[in-house]
């Protein structure tokens, strides 16, 4: 039932993989991410999504190979709404190949306000599907690892794709995270094609054994098993070859005592956990340092895991 003329809603940046969780851990940041707004129309003239922001005149303005497009058109078909006509206005503050769910960004928070708009329907967790044929169209793999913590915000496992099994966890309240944005670009699909398709048996079981180490970890606030596990056998090591002075910069962040630290989602921006503001304000200065030293510009997000995820920030009743 439509219950607004129009909904905007903020959805946060997030950091997928967390080292050892390639393509099955996430967690949503705050101080950065994209909003959306849908318009109740009546016109059929909505093949076009009207983009705003920094990065606005950077995504395709056609709705069919939009992120934000392509949500919500698949919630409209799947809930039976597909007669309703929604304006969608895209405000992309999120720069594009950052490696800080920019895509899913937008995916999730024009789902999030259309599902609003018609009282929603379904729940949170139910608009990730939709919010992942988004990243389909961005980067050619629907991937959840971003837009499930996007949505949910905390800190999310996807425990299966097929069925789709998402769970969120709880973390630490000083758990601290520190992403560094080097401005070079780096599209998913090309740091996806740098990955080999198979895994050696031994890696396997070290990969799996870290992450179910991550999972123990955050649960009982144990830092140093959380240190112990932060370690990726299956995507840092190829796609090093992308980030200028990422394994200088990784060791400079360790010894100023992260956690731990790794690639943000494909990158470049690279992020650290922390524990406490004051640690992760320094390692935050620490990879800047490292970036600038190397001629590259960048910028800093210190946060605690965002909790909220997305949300509505402006509403038009009838
Ligand atoms: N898990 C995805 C990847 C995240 O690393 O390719 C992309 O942001």
């Amino acid at each position: 039932m439509i219950k607004y003329k129009s909904v905007t809603a903020f959805a946060p940046a997030s950091v997928a993989n967390v080292g050892c969780g390639f393509d099955i851990m996430g967690f949503a940041i705050q101080g950065i991410g994209d909003k959306v707004t849908v318009n109740l129309i009546n016109e059929s003239n909505n093949s076009t999504v009207i983009l705003k922001g920094k990065y606005g005149h950077l995504v395709p303005a056609e709705r069919h190979k939009n992120t934000a497009g392509v949500a919500v058109d698949a919630f409209l078909q799947a809930t039976g709404n597909s007669h309703i006509k929604l304006e969608i206005i895209l405000e992309k503050n999120m720069p594009l190949g950052s490696g800080m769910g920019s895509s899913a960004s937008s995916s999730a928070a024009a789902v999030f306000a259309a599902n609003h708009l018609l009282g929603n329907p379904l729940t949170t967790s139910e608009l990730i599907p939709f919010a992942m044929e988004g990243e389909r169209i961005a980067c050619g793999t629907a991937h959840a690892d971003n837009v499930a913590p996007a949505l949910l915000g905390g800190f999310v496992l996807i425990r299966s794709y097929s069925p789709l099994d998402i769970i969120q966890v709880e973390s630490p309240g000083d758990l601290y995270s520190a992403v560094v944005h080097p401005h070079i670009e780096i599209n998913t699909s090309d740091a996806r094609r740098v990955l080999k398709n198979e895994v050696s048996v031994e890696n396997a079981i070290i990969q799996s054994a870290n992450t179910a180490g991550f999972m123990v970890a955050l649960i009982k606030s144990d830092y140093d098993l959380m240190k112990r596990s932060m370690s990726d056998l299956l995507a840092e090591p190829k796609r090093i070859q992308l980030i200028p002075g990422f394994e200088e910069i990784k060791n400079s962040a360790m010894r100023s005592g992260a956690i731990g630290c790794g690639i943000s989602g494909s990158g470049p921006s690279v992020f650290a956990l922390c524990q406490g503001q004051e640690n992760a304000s320094t390692v935050a200065a620490v990879i800047q340092a490292g970036f600038t030293k190397i001629g590259l510009f960048n910028e800093a997000y210190v946060s605690q895991l965002n909790s909220k995820g997305t949300s509505i920030v402006d509403l038009v009743e009838f």
